[in-house]
């Protein structure tokens, strides 16, 4: 308590001078949105982040957009921020070209995380970065990987799920996440190196929203370190490589690094090795916690829907039936699995891993009437288009036959994955092991909830607050896997 106050006096003060600066040359009469900015750095930080730990924030933006309407401006995690959301908010957003609007990580993130991560790229290093990454998560060379990630996820549950009563399922596909990302971006399939880049990539999370105060003993400290640690054993990975490669080329299309390194030696110029080591580290980050995420949520809502399960027994039966025992799923038979992902949508519509992110304006920006001014942060809250009942009627109802009818949904409406030039790229890479993962379980067991109480909580992404343990039951021979 002590150290936050003293954090905040020491930021009020450093803060107030640059207010002061900007007060100065800012013209008058600008059409400012509504809303206050409360004091300066702090603002409404740690009310919206009580919200989002109490999986509040919804009705937290509601009750904005009722006291100030749509747009409203207030201060966040350090800067001046506009608020905005819904359909034609999103748009904007998506539609933005990089001179007007401009990712930035609030600078604890970018310390632990590193300063060529992508998301913190923009412009030309945005579009070369982007371009090398996704020329390995686009679908035709993705698919070349569903074998895989096949066996990665019969291993997983194997290892986690096959003899147990019970399974805490939100730690477990964590452990399940991080290594299929290690298996295809890093090329590591198991082993020490594994088991240690796993505890140093959860030392180094810890410390992403804690207090930048870089002492020894913080956790800010203690993440930085780990992040070091952890970008040490990945560039030592990156040179064992590049010797394997020299020797063999037929082994370029291994794992990510091994293809960005043979990107590399085409053309020089496409990305640097610490670019490299970075955007893994971003990739780690991206690849973990979301579809984790998703995947928990989807056994949850499972279990509490019986016909909605039922129909995705079916469909997976349907293609465990056609299959030899032991045989991988092929790319074209997870791309026939409609009503399950289907189901993933409308998981990922009532519970998105990101409800929404933060931009930077370039420059003055006029929107919906007001100026946005340049230097402020923009926040937009994607995801409340995903509760709106204009647009999807009964939005609390867990339906996923509301995608069913062959009406598209509106679009910037339903954007768990974004939009636009920042679209996430891992989205086909999601689907691919959401679907492994749900085809192997349905196939396999049978789950019911232990715990009345699955309460979780935003930290930012949904966190269940009981890890989500289940109690599972393998299933009879003659209704699976035949
Ligand atoms: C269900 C799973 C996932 C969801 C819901 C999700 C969602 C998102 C969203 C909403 C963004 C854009 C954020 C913004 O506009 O500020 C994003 C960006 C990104 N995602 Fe994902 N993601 C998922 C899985 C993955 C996976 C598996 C990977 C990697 C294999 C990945 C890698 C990335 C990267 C690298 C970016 C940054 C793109 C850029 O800045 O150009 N994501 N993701
Ligand atoms: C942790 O804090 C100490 C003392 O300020 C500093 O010397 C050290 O470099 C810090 N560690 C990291 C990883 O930054
Ligand atoms: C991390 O901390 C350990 C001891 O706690 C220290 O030996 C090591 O040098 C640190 N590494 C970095 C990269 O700061």
């Amino acid at each position: 308590m002590e150290t936050t106050l003293f954090f905040a006096l020491l930021l009020l003060l450093l803060i107030s001078l640059v207010v002061l600066q900007t007060r100065r040359s800012r013209p008058p009469n600008r059409r400012l949105p509504p809303g206050s900015l409360g004091l300066p750095m702090i603002g409404q930080s740690f009310s919206l982040l009580k919200a989002l730990r109490a999986n509040n924030d919804q009705e937290w933006f509601k009750e904005r957009i009722k006291k100030y309407g749509s747009i409203s401006k207030l201060t966040l995690f350090g800067h001046p921020t506009v608020f905005l959301h819904g359909q034609a908010a999103n748009k904007f957003i998506y539609t933005c070209d990089g001179n007007t609007l401009a990712n930035k990580m609030p600078p604890s993130l970018s310390r632990i995380l590193g300063k060529k991560i992508i998301v913190e790229l923009n412009g030309e290093d945005h579009k070369r970065v982007r371009a090398a990454i996704l020329t390995f998560l686009r679908p035709e060379v993705l698919k070349l990987y569903a074998e895989k990630m096949d066996k990665e996820i019969r291993n997983h549950l194997d290892d986690h799920w096959r003899g147990k009563h019970e399974v805490e399922v939100m730690p477990v596909l964590k452990v399940l996440t991080f290594n299929v990302i290690c298996s295809l971006v890093l090329g590591l399939e198991g082993g020490p190196i594994r088991a240690k880049l796993l505890s140093l990539f959860q030392e180094m999370t810890r410390g992403l929203l804690s207090v930048p105060i870089n002492l020894p003993l913080t956790q800010f400290n203690r993440s930085i370190n780990a992040s070091a640690r952890l970008k040490t054993v990945v560039m030592d990975l990156i040179r064992e490589k590049k010797t394997v490669l020299e020797k063999n080329q037929a082994q370029s299309h291994q794992d990510l690094i091994s293809h960005l390194i043979t990107i590399q030696n085409e053309n020089p110029k496409s990305t640097s090795d610490d670019e490299i080591v970075d955007n893994v580290v971003g990739l780690m980050f991206g690849g973990y916690d979301a579809t984790s995420s998703l995947i928990s949520f989807m056994i949850k809502l499972l279990a509490e829907h019986p016909s909605v399960y039922d129909a995705v027994v079916k469909e997976q039966d349907g293609i465990a039936r056609n299959k030899d025992l032991g045989e991988c799923l092929k790319w074209e038979e997870l791309m026939n699995m409609k009503y399950t992902w289907r189901v993933a949508m409308e998981v990922l519509r009532l519970t998105p891993p990101f409800f929404g992110s933060f931009r930077r304006a370039i420059k003055d920006i006029e929107y919906g009437g007001y100026i946005i001014p340049k230097g402020w942060q923009v926040m937009w809250v994607s995801s409340m288009t995903h509760m709106d009942a204009n647009i999807f009627p009964e939005p609390s109802q867990f339906n996923p036959s509301r995608f069913n009818e062959q009406t598209t949904t509106p679009p910037y409406s339903l954007v768990p994955f974004g939009g636009g030039p920042r679209i996430c790229p891992g989205g086909e890479f999601a689907k691919m092991e959401t679907l492994t993962m749900i085809h192997y379980l349905v196939t396999q067991f049978t789950w019911k909830l232990s715990l009345k109480d699955n309460s979780f909580r935003r930290d930012p992404m949904p966190i269940f607050n009981h890890g989500l343990p289940i109690l599972i039951f393998p299933r009879e021979q003659d209704h699976a896997m035949i």
